[in-house]
């Protein structure tokens, strides 16, 4: 199949390009480089430096490509900064998203895999409790009503124009390649701060000095083969919930990946951030158990940052 990534120059996108490519397909990889890195693009790919808001950039692109799929995975990807440019969130996660598929409808593209949240338009999950996929959402961040409101596109564009696509709802995804410089990905933040001998700062769930928020940490590797999976049209169901179904608070994450590099670091407490849910966790799909717990997805993820030095 020929099948176009957005966001391929991103953490989980270049791992999904990867992926495909080993799987003998084509891939385009369409990205603005925003937060993602051109040497992420695999060299076997086609890049096309384009933002997802350049309706007419698109269009050019599907006129020269007959994609069979696209993987969506191109966002802006931080509750945080989706809270203070609400509009510029919707830019993207809606109305670009929006374009690719009016261009999918017009091409006819046989299928649309669109990586959302779980790990947010949840909203609260309650302890005791795991968000399922017939969990009605309840965003509390812009971020996860941008996500929220392309599901609905997705559902209404299978309804009105048999657009097949599968609606992937990530929890807090880790591993090699994240950026460690973003206000998100603490896995990343904490692995390469922690093996450069550099403080660490937990930011409360609710009072500085607690645990920190509870999350639901899955390995990149088990997302990256829901995607494949979903691109492939081995997935029954529309909407899946790709996560471990376990918990870990941030504190609890810091002790492990000081564990697994044999390093201990200041550990700074600070305050909660604006949007941040204080419990998230995620039933996984049947369709989609995880196969790398975190003890092994953190020794892959500490290894890649150790290695790059
Ligand atoms: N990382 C997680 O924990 C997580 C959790 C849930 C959902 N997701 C979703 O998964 C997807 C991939 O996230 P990621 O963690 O790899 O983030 P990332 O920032 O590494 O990748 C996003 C990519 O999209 C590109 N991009 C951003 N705006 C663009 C635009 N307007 N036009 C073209 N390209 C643009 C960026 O340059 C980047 O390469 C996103 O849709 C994100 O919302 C991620």
């Amino acid at each position: 199949m020929l099948i176009l990534v957005t966001g391929g120059a991103g953490f989980i996108g270049s791992h999904v390009a990867d992926a495909l490519l080993a799987g003998g397909h084509s891939v385009v990889v369409v990205d603005d480089l925003s937060t993602g890195r051109r040497e992420n693009v695999p060299e076997a790919a086609t890049f096309a430096p384009i933002d997802i808001r350049n309706a007419s950039a698109l269009r050019e692109l599907f006129d020269a490509h007959a994609f069979d799929a696209v993987c969506h995975q191109a966002a802006q990807t931080s509750v945080s900064v989706s809270t203070r440019e609400p509009i510029r969130d919707a830019e993207i996660n809606v109305m670009g998203a929006l374009n690719l598929l009016e261009l999918c409808r017009e091409k006819s593209v046989g299928r649309f895999v669109f990586a959302s949240t779980g790990g947010a338009i949840y909203g609260e999950v309650p302890e005791g409790t795991m968000a399922d996929e017939a969990t009605v959402p309840s965003p509390i961040s812009p971020y996860a009503c941008s996500k929220l409101a392309f599901e609905g596109y997705l559902k209404a564009y299978r309804h009105e124009h048999g657009l097949d696509s599968t609606i992937l709802r990530y929890a807090n995804v880790y591993g090699p390649r994240q950026d460690p410089h973003g206000e998100a990905g603490v896995v990343a933040i904490f692995s390469q701060r922690l093996s450069a001998g550099e403080p660490i700062q937990i930011n409360a769930m609710r009072e500085p000095g607690d645990d920190g928020c509870i999350r639901d940490y899955v390995y990149v590797g088990d997302v990256v083969k829901a995607n494949v999976r979903a691109l492939q049209g081995e997935l029954t169901a529309k909407v899946l919930n790709v996560g471990t179904g376990t918990t870990i608070t941030t504190r609890a994450l810091a002790t492990t990946i000081e564990s697994a590099l044999g390093v201990s670091s200041e550990i700074r407490d600070g305050a909660r951030r604006a949007g941040d849910l204080e419990r998230s966790v995620l039933r996984p799909n049947d369709e989609l158990l995880p196969e790398v717990d975190l003890a092994k997805g953190i020794a892959e993820t500490v290894a890649w940052f150790r290695d790059r030095g």
